[in-house]
């Protein structure tokens, strides 16, 4: 499975704690937030997974909104990459979890990305993340569905976990 970072960028601590949990399914994994990574502390791994909150109408969380630009430049040859995003389906109907799709826009040329989710069972009027009828990513609201997270990283990273192996 090769090397695996968590690059986070969190406002409030969402979607720290929410890389914290996806941390303690891959053994070895390494965490980083996205306010003090540098891209030469990111080179030596294999396997990016990418988490922002979503600010803004549908935008990009701020800490990320400095980093993209450096870490969209690094060489991804042979690397894979995958993304989640919390956001807020009910107070954010129309633009929920955008930010994975900036992401997922910003990197889809450059780094194989895995881990869509089928948006079948979550409640929202519209998200750019859908692509196909699939989040670019893992969607999560611990705003108000706060009980499906740890079901749908669990499901999310046995998923991964076989896409690697
Ligand atoms: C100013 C502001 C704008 C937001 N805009 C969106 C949005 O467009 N779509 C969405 O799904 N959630 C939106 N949210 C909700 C946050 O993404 C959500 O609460 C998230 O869990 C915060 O995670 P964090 O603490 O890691 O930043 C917004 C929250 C704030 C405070």
């Amino acid at each position: 499975m090769g090397k695996i970072a968590i690059i986070y960028g969190s406002s409030t601590g969402a979607t720290e704690a929410v890389a914290k949990k996806i941390q303690e399914q891959f053994d070895g994994a390494d965490l980083f937030n996205t306010d003090s990574v540098t891209t030469d502390e990111l080179k030596p791994y294999d396997f990016y997974i990418l988490g922002a909150s979503t600010t803004g109408v549908g935008d990009l969380q701020d800490d990320w909104d400095m980093f993209l630009p450096k870490f969209e430049k690094m060489d991804f040859s042979g690397k894979k990459a995958a993304i989640f995003g919390l956001g807020d389906s009910a107070s954010f109907s129309t633009s929920f979890a955008g930010a994975m799709y900036v992401l997922y826009k910003a990197l889809k040329s450059k780094v194989d990305i895995i881990g869509s989710v089928s948006a079948d069972g979550y409640t929202f009027d519209e998200s750019d993340s859908v692509v196909d009828g699939r989040f670019v990513g893992l969607a999560l609201d611990e705003d108000n569905e706060y009980d499906e997270t740890a079901p749908r990283i669990e499901a999310w990273v046995k998923e991964l976990k076989k896409q690697l192996a």
